[in-house]
C-alpha cells in the first residue's frame, strides 16, 4: 500500500469481503462493503483489501468499481491469476494486486500460491500489471522455494499465509504453533534479504496478531474475517482501533 507513508510503520489493510458475504446471504443491497471500507479508513486502516473471487461469492465487480471511486487509501485487489482478473485489474489499476490460489470448493484461501511450479506463466502474467504501475504481491506459504521463485519472477511483495499458525493457536497446539511462527519468521527474513516487501495475513485475531506484528521485516498485515465478526460486538471502528493498538504494542 501507500509507499509515501512512514517506511517503518506496520500498515493495516482491512479486508471487507465478509461485509459482502452478509449482504449476499439475503440477496439484499446492504450491508454495503464500500460503506464499511470508508468506515475502516476513518478508523485508521492504511488500505482496503477486497478479493474478487471467480464465483463472486462475496465481492462483486460493482464493489470493486465502487471502492476504486470512493477510497482515499490504496486498494489491494486480491484475485486468482486468470485472464479475466488480469483484465479487470488493468481496467481499474488498483494500487496493488495480490495473487492467490482459488479453488471453487474451498471456504477460504486454504494455501499459498505455487509460484515455483507456475513460474513461467506467472512471469508473463504479472508483466503487464507491473508495466501498468500496479504493485504485485504473491500470497504464499513460508517455503523458501516459493519465496525465491517470487523474487525470480519479479514480484514486488510476498504476503505470507498465517492461517496455519492461527489454526494451531486456536486448537491449543502451542509447540506446533511456535514452530510455524519460527518458520514464518525465517521466511520473512529470507524474503526481505531477497528485496521483497513482506506482508502477512489470514486468520489473524486479537490473540494471534502480536507475534506476527512483532516480526521486524513485516510491513503490512491484511485482516478481515475476525474484524468483521468482532464488529458485531464492538463496532467496526473500535475493532479496528483495538487491532491497531495490539499491532503497535507488539511492534514497540
Ligand atoms: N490475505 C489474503 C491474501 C487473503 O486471501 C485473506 C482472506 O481473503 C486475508 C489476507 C484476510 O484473511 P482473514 O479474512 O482470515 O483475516
Amino acid at each position: 500500500m501507500a509507499q509515501a507513508q512512514d517506511a517503518g510503520r506496520l500498515r493495516l489493510g482491512v479486508n471487507i469481503d465478509h461485509v459482502a458475504t452478509v449482504r449476499n446471504a439475503r440477496g439484499s443491497a446492504y450491508p454495503d462493503p464500500v460503506r464499511a471500507a470508508l468506515l475502516a479508513e476513518a478508523a485508521g486502516a492504511d488500505g482496503i483489501t477486497a478479493h474478487l473471487r471467480e464465483d463472486r461469492r462475496h465481492i462483486r465487480d460493482a464493489d470493486i468499481a465502487g471502492l476504486m471511486a470512493a477510497l482515499a487509501r490504496p486498494l489491494n485487489f486480491e484475485c486468482a491469476a486468470t485472464a479475466e482478473m488480469q483484465a479487470i485489474a488493468l481496467r481499474h489499476r488498483p494500487h496493488a494486486i495480490c495473487l492467490v490460489p482459488e479453488k471453487r470448493e474451498e471456504r477460504t484461501t486454504e494455501g499459498g500460491l505455487d509460484v515455483a511450479f507456475d513460474q513461467n506463466r506467472l512471469t508473463d502474467f504479472i508483466a503487464p500489471l507491473r508495466d501498468a504501475g500496479i504493485r504485485v504481491s504473491m500470497f504464499i506459504g513460508h517455503d523458501p522455494k516459493q519465496i525465491e521463485a517470487s523474487a525470480r519472477i519479479g514480484a514486488a511483495v510476498v504476503e505470507l499465509h498465517t492461517g496455519h499458525y492461527c489454526d494451531l493457536h486456536h486448537e491449543g497446539r502451542f509447540a506446533e504453533r511456535d514452530a510455524e511462527l519460527a518458520a514464518l519468521a525465517e521466511g520473512a527474513q529470507l524474503a526481505h534479504a531477497l528485496g521483497l516487501e513482506v506482508h502477512a495475513g489470514h486468520g489473524l485475531t486479537f490473540d494471534t496478531v502480536g507475534p506476527i506484528a512483532a516480526l521486524p521485516e513485516v510491513r503490512e498485515l491484511n485482516i478481515g474475517h475476525f474484524l468483521i465478526g468482532e464488529a458485531i460486538y464492538l463496532g467496526l471502528g473500535p475493532a479496528i482501533a483495538e487491532m491497531r493498538r495490539r499491532m503497535d504494542a507488539a511492534r514497540a
